[in-house]
């Protein structure tokens, strides 16, 4: 018990290839997800863990408002773009007004059928993986349903070349997802974009949800994402969320939000293997990386 909250003792369980998080996810209600009705107006967010879903949380709901922060400043991200493979969330998706727009970590093959029909929409945001490795060691020190492991060079390179984490293999997740792109309406996204020129990448998603934003709309949904200002956002840092959930003692969600920070961190060695395995894994993939700033 940790400031008045039980910690559940939340485990990684395989679900028919894709680890499932149990107390947080139901294998019974993830089977469900393909049958979802689905309507034009539904949009996911679809992401590998620590590649910006928060990011996306903001901008999508800032976009809903063309920028004025004071229309969805009084609740977290995470409930007004909620995950669709969190417990309970079926009753509230198909009762839910439009546009119902949500964010998923699961694999292509989960998903509600009604989007293989072209109906809805799906952004996928990519990160580099070396980041994304990164950004995740450090989110399993964070989080309290993670496992926490010492250090990057022990434990946690492998438990990610392995697939062995919540997201499983980010090679898999990236390359099916992104071989399906012409069965569904599908927009991909890079973090490294976002940092880059994040003006560009959310004109880029209101024009793919069909929002005609002016160019004064499009600089307030850039202010109110930028890191800085989500990070001093109490809707849109997960300060909030009770320590059950993420440990606020041992980290925050908003962390270091760069293009590069694995060089801090992978050695000599694993960096080549690292690139290696990449190679091998994507060398039929047309998808490239920004790897450093
Ligand atoms: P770091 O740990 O590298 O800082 P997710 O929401 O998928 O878990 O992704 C979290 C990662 O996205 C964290 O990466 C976080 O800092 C980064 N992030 C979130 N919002 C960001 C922003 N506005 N600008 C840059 N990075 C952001």
């Amino acid at each position: 018990v940790t400031d008045g909250h039980m910690v559940p003792d939340y485990k990684l369980v395989p679900h028919e290839g894709f680890n499932l998080i149990s107390g947080i996810h139901s294998p019974e209600e993830v089977e469900q997800i393909q049958n979802w009705k689905i309507r034009e107006s539904d949009i996911f967010v679809v992401t590998y863990p620590k590649s910006g879903t928060i990011w996306l949380q903001q901008i999508l709901s800032l976009i809903e408002v063309k920028g004025d922060a004071t229309a969805i400043n009084d609740q977290l991200t995470s409930e007004r773009i909620p995950w669709i493979e969190v417990m309970g969330n079926e009753e509230k998706f198909d009762s839910a007004p439009s546009p119902r727009i949500r964010v998923t970590h699961l694999q292509y093959k989960f998903m509600p059928l009604g989007l293989k029909k072209k109906k809805g929409k799906v952004i996928y945001v990519a990160r580099n993986p070396k980041d994304v490795l990164v950004s995740y060691f450090h989110f399993h020190k964070y989080a309290t349903m993670l496992e926490t492991l010492a250090s990057i060079k022990d434990t946690f390179f492998e438990k990610f070349m392995e697939g062995n984490v919540y997201g499983n293999c980010w090679f898999e997740h990236i390359k099916t997802w992104h071989s399906h792109k012409d069965e569904i309406n599908f927009l991909y996204v890079t973090y490294e974009d976002m940092i880059k020129d994040l003006g560009s990448v959310v004109e880029k998603i209101s024009l793919f949800l069909g929002k005609t934003l002016t160019p004064q709309q499009v600089n307030k949904v850039v202010e109110h994402s930028t890191f800085k200002n989500m990070k001093d956002n109490p809707w849109a840092n997960y300060k909030m969320i009770p320590s059950s959930l993420l440990n606020q003692q041992h980290g925050t969600f908003l962390r270091k939000g760069t293009i590069g920070d694995w060089k801090n961190y992978f050695t000599v060695a694993q960096n080549e293997r690292f690139d290696r395995l990449y190679q091998q894994k994507m060398k039929d993939v047309p998808l490239s990386f920004i790897w450093d700033m």
